[in-house]
């Protein structure tokens, strides 16, 4: 059978797609049964007739048949016996044993020798007898493709043969086009019609061979190709590979490859002239509705008349549905091959005469623009229109193609040049074409130097800037500069102007210098009549969060309680960055989540990167490890297959603190050294925060507190919460806790102070309980560093963030134990190490039951079951199950086949006294904490 190992290492390939069941079904009839049969397929034009019959052939020659192969050759039909000499040459051994007649036959009209031509029943009789000679030494089965090619003297041959099979082990399995005339007689012969492929197997053999194909992409591909492999498999050979990502836009009809191409240009080409006038106006129009072909037809000047469908239709091209009035192409194949073949005139002949007779104003401006040469400032107006709905509809690479064609229409070079930039800020702002969009800004410049100024100027080329080498003051500088000499009048109300006024707070944000902030906080305060209610709160929020006023806080609740019917992606990103520092992202997931299906349905880049980001931040402090590393990843790869480089480092980020609060220190110090060997060059401060949270991190959970509490304090020094650096507030326990632990006790009491003053338990729950923990452990008195924990504890809604509970519950349960309270620390940490288990967070799991331990706890131990020891590939791959990888993905990364690693599974959990997946992770960590007490 298929062996896994080998699929995997060809990518699966070589892998007959979706044909389990006509494999069965033939090999059953032709290969096991021990009298011989015959068996014609018949199929169109790249269904997988060979590919089929060459799997047949296969399996026929593994169970020992004898295979011999022949197929028709199209431009050799009247070469006498050509395919009868393929067939029966590999048996010239055997001619001896033929009476001298059928030999003379045979060899002659092999050209073996030269005589008279046989005659043809003498002919198939030595044929017959051959085979019968060659079955003396076992079954044998003649395969025979492309019958409709087979010159007439072949085709009579083998007709004769596969009429002729019963009672011999010789079977005949033959295979042609449906439609298609041949020589070889059917009638009487069993035939089967081999139907394209359902859309599960379309659907993994394009995966297979496309894996990167957007998912958009992917869904026109299989929708043109309706399971004709051939066509599955040559559509996205066709396209550039920015329309495969979706970078680009695809065309209204996907082109056709060179294959697909011969399949069927030659039969619309045959068409009369007005015909294919009509198909190309059908083809264009896309609905098939046959009104508007009518009226269309009567634009063309009353040359073309319905009636002219009469050749497409008798050629079975079309049909009409008389029902819904349409016209139906029989395969979507045809109409690609209708426009490949249509010159440029004649398409915008349609064009026009679709525009004349469109009732919706959409498609009559694509049509107009389609249909000009010219430059028509008319038309230009309608498609920059057309380009703002679309737009609004979030299909931002539509967007660009209208606003480009709309410039290419302007006879006003301002008015080219303005639209040249915003299609170029539509994509470096949106959907990550960022090669084409720096071609478009260098366009705009070409055409009018003015343009430079422009707000959308300079959003897009700070863009371009971020994700090139350039760093983040320049970037600032440029952006800051356009706003501050723009003619908008601070009019609240300009789209152009707030869009950039909160690309300018991520710079602030990057760059985290205070003086960044001025040129901003001055914008914001010009904005007439107010600044809109998003921009404001988040200037607070995400800003500086720990001087954010109450106010802001109420405002921002507000804001999200209409996240759920939002609809602007845009908007929803703004919302989350608003939400991070006051712990509010888990009201938007939902909406963030939309935004990502959008991103893998083809929707804008940078919402998509934008909706990732955010939930990796909330699933990772909701204690959903395992999502966060998973997003984390798809965010990494997007960020190199878009080109948006800049933002890796926000996933970067996630994949370091997860693998820092699993215990995995190794990997999360590379992450963090990587995300700080790319920050401090462009003078990222944000993500030099977000690396010292990491380092932070997983310095504690090696136990090293003197090094915790360095990066702690690199963020933002003991005593203080500094200006506009809101990552602060994230590393407060750290910092204290690791303050405590290594001797700088004083450092922990004025950081503790620092927190009260600026009443950072108001801007969360989170942070509340957080605080409550780091002033209960800078508490030299035993008594009311207890009052203090219970206190922080027991408040609502703290269930809410697992990982930051566990950690105050176990400082709570080691203060216990060193006040002799041993039943309460006990009660204390089990419920921290129950969440540290079952959150993976190995280090913190065993400085629970060490610490359980250390208070006479005997709970249980590996030796309760007996033990076995697991090999180290074992524990690597129940390490790996564990995490939530599945079989697949662990055989990926250790290069192994899932089988060895289902295999592998199969062997630990016995070991481990476990039946199930699910408890892996316990299992590990009991084992962890088992070795450490040992
Ligand atoms: N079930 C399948 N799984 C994987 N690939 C397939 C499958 N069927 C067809 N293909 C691939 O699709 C392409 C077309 O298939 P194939 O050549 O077998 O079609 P055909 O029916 O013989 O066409 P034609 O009528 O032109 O001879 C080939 O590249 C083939 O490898
Ligand atoms: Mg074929």
């Amino acid at each position: 059978m298929h062996d896994a190992t080998a699929s995997a290492s060809t990518g699966g390939v070589d892998h007959l797609v979706g044909r389990d069941a006509d494999l069965n079904r033939i090999v059953s009839l032709l290969v096991s049964s021990s009298a011989g049969s015959a068996l014609l397929l018949s199929g169109e034009a790249g269904v997988g007739k060979t590919e089929l019959l060459d799997a047949v052939a296969r399996t026929a020659s593994e169970a020992g048949m004898y295979v011999l192969r022949a197929a028709g050759v199209q431009f050799e039909a009247d070469v006498s016996y050509s395919a009868l000499n393929q067939a029966l040459l590999p048996l010239t051994d055997f001619f001896d044993s033929l009476s001298s007649t059928h030999q003379d036959a045979i060899k002659v009209a092999l050209g073996l020798r030269v005589g008279t031509p046989p005659e043809r029943l003498l002919l198939s009789n030595a044929a017959l007898a051959l085979l019968q000679a060659r079955v003396l030494k076992g079954p044998v089965l003649l395969v025979v493709d492309d019958l409709q090619w087979v010159d007439r003297a072949s085709a009579a041959v083998f007709g004769f043969i596969a009429r002729r099979l019963t009672g011999n082990p010789i079977s005949f399995l033959g295979a042609s086009r449906t439609e298609t005339g041949s020589f070889f007689e059917r009638s009487g012969l069993p035939q089967l019609e081999l139907p394209p492929l359902d859309e599960d197997a379309s659907t993994r053999l394009v995966d297979s061979r496309f894996p990167g194909l957007a998912p958009a992409v992917r869904r026109r591909v299989l929708e043109t190709a309706q399971g004709n492999p051939l066509a599955l498999l040559e559509l996205p050979s066709a396209l550039r590979a920015g329309q495969r990502g979706a970078q680009e836009i695809l065309p209204y009809v996907l082109p056709l490859s060179q294959r697909l191409q011969s399949l069927f240009v030659s039969r619309v080409r045959s068409l009369p002239t007005g015909t294919r006038y009509l198909l190309l106006v059908a083809t264009l129009d896309g609905t098939g509705d046959l009104s508007t072909l009518h009226a269309a037809a009567r634009e063309s000047g009353g040359e073309v008349d319905l009636e002219d469908l009469a050749p497409a239709k008798h050629d079975q091209l079309v049909s009409l549905d008389t029902s819904s009035r349409r016209l139906v192409f029989r395969h979507p194949l045809i109409s690609s091959a209708v426009v490949e073949i249509s010159t440029g005139h004649e398409r915008r002949a349609a064009h026009r005469a679709l525009a004349r007779v469109q009732s919706d104003p959409e498609r009559r401006a694509w049509h107009l623009g389609e249909a000009t040469l010219e430059p028509d400032e008319q038309v230009a107006v309608q498609l920059e229109q057309h380009a703002r709905r679309i737009l609004n509809r979030g299909d931002a690479v539509a967007a660009i193609a209208a606003l480009t064609r709309a410039a290419d229409l302007s006879p006003v070079d301002t008015d080219r040049a303005r639209r040249l930039t915003e299609a170029a800020y539509i994509g470096a702002d949106a959907t990550g074409s960022l090669r084409s969009a720096s071609e478009l800004l260098k366009d705009a410049r070409r055409v009018d130097p003015y343009q430079r100024r422009s707000l959308h100027f300079a959003a897009a080329a700070v863009q371009l800037l971020l994700n090139s080498d350039g760093d983040v003051r320049t970037a600032h500088r440029l952006l800051a500069g356009a706003i501050a000499e723009g003619k908008h009048g601070y009019d609240a109300t300009n789209v152009a102007l707030t869009d950039a006024l909160h690309l300018l707070l991520l710079l602030c944000f990057y760059g985290g210098s205070p003086e960044m902030w001025e040129p901003f906080q001055t914008a914001v305060d010009q904005l007439r009549p107010e600044p809109p209610p998003l921009l404001a709160v988040a200037v607070q929020t995400f800003g500086d969060p720990a001087r954010a006023e109450a106010a802001a806080v109420s405002q921002l609740t507000r804001i999200l309680d209409t996240a759920m019917d939002e609809t602007d992606s845009a908007r929803i990103v703004r919302m989350g960055t608003a939400s991070i520092y006051p712990d509010r992202l888990s009201a938007l997931r939902e909406p963030s989540w939309r935004v990502v299906h959008q991103g893998r349905d083809g929707g804008p880049v940078r919402r998509h990167l934008g909706g990732l980001m955010h939930l990796c931040l909330d699933s990772y402090h909701s204690g959903r490890w395992d999502e966060t590393a998973q997003l984390a990843d798809e965010g990494l790869q997007l960020c190199e297959e878009s080109g948006y480089s800049f933002f890796a480092w926000y996933f970067l980020y996630n994949k370091a603190i997860v693998a820092a609060s699993r215990g995995d220190t190794d990997t999360a110090q590379a992450l963090a050294d990587q995300m700080a060997d790319w920050a401090t060059p462009r003078g990222v401060r944000a993500a030099l925060d977000y690396a010292r949270h990491v380092q932070a991190v997983a310095s504690i959970s090696d136990g090293d507190f003197e090094s915790a509490f360095r990066h702690a304090s690199a963020v933002s020094p003991p005593g203080q919460l500094a200006r506009y650096t809101p990552h602060a507030l994230w590393v407060i326990f750290d910092l204290v806790e690791s303050a405590i632990r290594s001797n700088h006790r004083a450092e922990a009491v004025n950081h503790v102070r620092a927190l009260r003053e600026a009443h950072v338990d108001e801007l969360s729950p989170r942070l509340g309980l957080l605080l409550g923990g780091c002033a209960a452990l800078a508490c030299v008195e035993d008594d009311l560093a207890l009052r203090l924990f219970d206190k922080s504890l027991s408040a609502r809604g703290i269930d809410r963030w697992p990982f930051d509970r566990a950690r105050v519950q176990l400082a709570h349960g080691e203060r216990l134990r060193r006040s002799r309270e041993t039943m309460a620390a006990r009660g204390s940490l089990l419920s921290a190490l129950r969440i540290f288990e079952q959150l993976g967070a190995r280090s913190w799991a065993q400085r629970a039951t060490k610490e359980l331990r250390a208070a006479g706890w005997n709970g249980p131990r590996s030796d309760d079951h007996p033990k076995q020891e697991l090999t180290p590939q074992e524990r690597e791959i129940a390490q790996l199950a564990a995490s939530g990888l599945t079989n697949k993905q662990i055989a990926e990364q250790l290069f192994i086949s899932h089988r060895t690693v289902g295999a592998h599974l199969y062997q630990v959990y016995p070991k481990l006294g476990i039946s199930s997946r699910a408890a892996l992770r316990d299992a590990l960590t009991a084992l962890e904490a088992s070795g450490f007490d040992g």
